[in-house]
């Protein structure tokens, strides 16, 4: 069974935090995650009993450090069900996808090709795209998503083209929180000759994310979404066009000899994308975050944010002052306004009731002209939030017509 207060008690954050005098009801979990204790002690032990740099060093040390780093990459290619030389670790999804835009996009993308993404996507998966077209001549288009803000396989074979060189989308948007079929876009772009790129951001926290039954070219995902340290990330790329892409970056550890007339070799991949110090605290402690999350089961996650999904949604649309953007979505993420109030007031305003929520345009600014509003609320849950918690937030919810409120809470 399930045990939601078990798990809470494995989270300092979720130990007696209050906000404006209210127990603190943590519902920003698309923006950021709390950490549970295995992965700050994780973190704290590579700094107190063996602190060393990683692949550089012959004495004891390193060795430990070597083998805990070598063993966290096993751990995310099983997560991922990639190859261990297909994972390289990296700053986050951002630092990811910038990767694949700058050292394959970059590359291979030719004047008049075309790059396809979504009104949907993070500035993370657009802006590298549109520095790529800027370099190449490339155009940029848009698979046009249905009435509810999908994207889906019929919509991507009624747009993609011979020209189209990648195919870049997320799997889970970050907004409006749907799930894309990742497998059948993957099948529509190969037959196109077109690569996929994955922004696994919102997704490989929640959903048991297989690399090889997928069939995506690139992912993208970062740490701290997943119960991890800020500062880390994957990017799994198919080896071979990880051998084809160029390194964004260049200096100690990922060469394996360079000369004074500019001769260079580099390492293969995963290595040829690592220059300088890794985040080595921060791999460690994905790491156990990733065996955190497998010892509750990701199934059973997903099960228990669709539980408070589902819940919460059937008490929002009993209040007549809530539009919902996203009523059907697949992932534990609700948008939202308030009727007549502004999101950042009301964000206010529900800080002023302990509950924390993301407002503003959440870093999908085309996606606004799609929902044709300036900004939303969006609340999104994780494995420690509660049904108590849901029923805080609908309540401040009732209240959250009068903004006035916030200033006299
Ligand atoms: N990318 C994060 C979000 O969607 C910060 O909130």
């Amino acid at each position: 069974m399930y045990d939601v207060q078990k798990i809470r008690a494995d989270f300092p954050m979720l130990k007696n935090h209050t906000m404006q005098g209210h127990p603190l009801v943590y519902l920003d979990n698309a923006a950021t995650t709390f950490k549970p204790k295995a992965v700050i002690d994780a973190m704290v032990e590579y700094y107190s009993e063996y602190c060393a740099n990683a692949h550089r060093g012959d004495y004891d040390l390193t060795h430990i450090v070597d083998t805990k780093f070598d063993e966290a990459r096993e751990t995310v290619a099983r997560f991922i069900n990639a190859e261990r030389r297909e994972v390289v670790f990296t700053s986050g999804t951002s630092m990811s996808l910038n990767m694949v835009a700058y050292g394959y996009g970059a590359k291979y993308i030719k004047k008049g090709d075309e790059i396809l993404l979504t009104q949907a996507e993070h500035a993370s998966n657009v802006l590298p795209w549109f520095k790529v077209a800027e370099m190449t001549g490339a155009t940029i288009g848009y698979v046009p998503l249905d009435h509810e803000g999908r994207l889906t396989p019929e919509s991507l074979e009624k747009v993609i083209t011979n020209k189209t060189k990648v195919v870049s989308v997320a799997h889970v948007t970050n907004v409006l929180g749907f799930t894309v079929d990742v497998k059948a876009l993957a099948k529509i772009a190969h037959a196109h000759g077109a690569i996929i790129v994955v922004d696994g951001a919102q997704s490989v926290p929640h959903i048991k994310t297989d690399v090889k039954d997928l069939d995506c070219d690139f992912l993208a995902f970062s740490g701290h979404k997943m119960c991890g340290p800020t500062g880390i990330g994957v990017l799994y790329g198919k080896y071979d066009l990880l051998v084809k892409t160029d390194p964004f970056m260049t200096g100690g550890g990922m060469n394996a000899r360079f000369d004074m007339c500019g001769e260079v070799a580099y390492m293969q991949p995963p290595i040829k994308f690592e220059a300088g110090t890794q985040n080595i605290d921060g791999v460690l402690g994905l790491a156990a975050a990733i065996k955190y999350l497998e010892g509750i089961g990701m199934e059973n996650i997903v099960a228990h944010e669709h539980e408070l999904r589902r819940y919460a949604i059937e008490r929002l649309k009993k209040l007549d002052n809530i539009i919902i953007y996203n009523e059907n979505a697949e992932a534990g993420i609700i948008t939202f306004n308030i009727k007549g109030v502004f999101g950042q007031d009301a964000a206010t305003f529900l800080n002023s009731k302990g509950i924390a929520v993301r407002s503003g345009n959440h870093c999908a600014k085309i996606l606004l002209t799609f929902l044709k509003t300036s900004n939303t609320l969006r609340a999104s849950f994780y494995l420690y939030n509660t049904k108590e918690e849901v029923d805080a937030f609908v309540e401040a919810c009732k209240k959250g017509g009068d903004f006035l409120d916030a200033y006299f809470a």
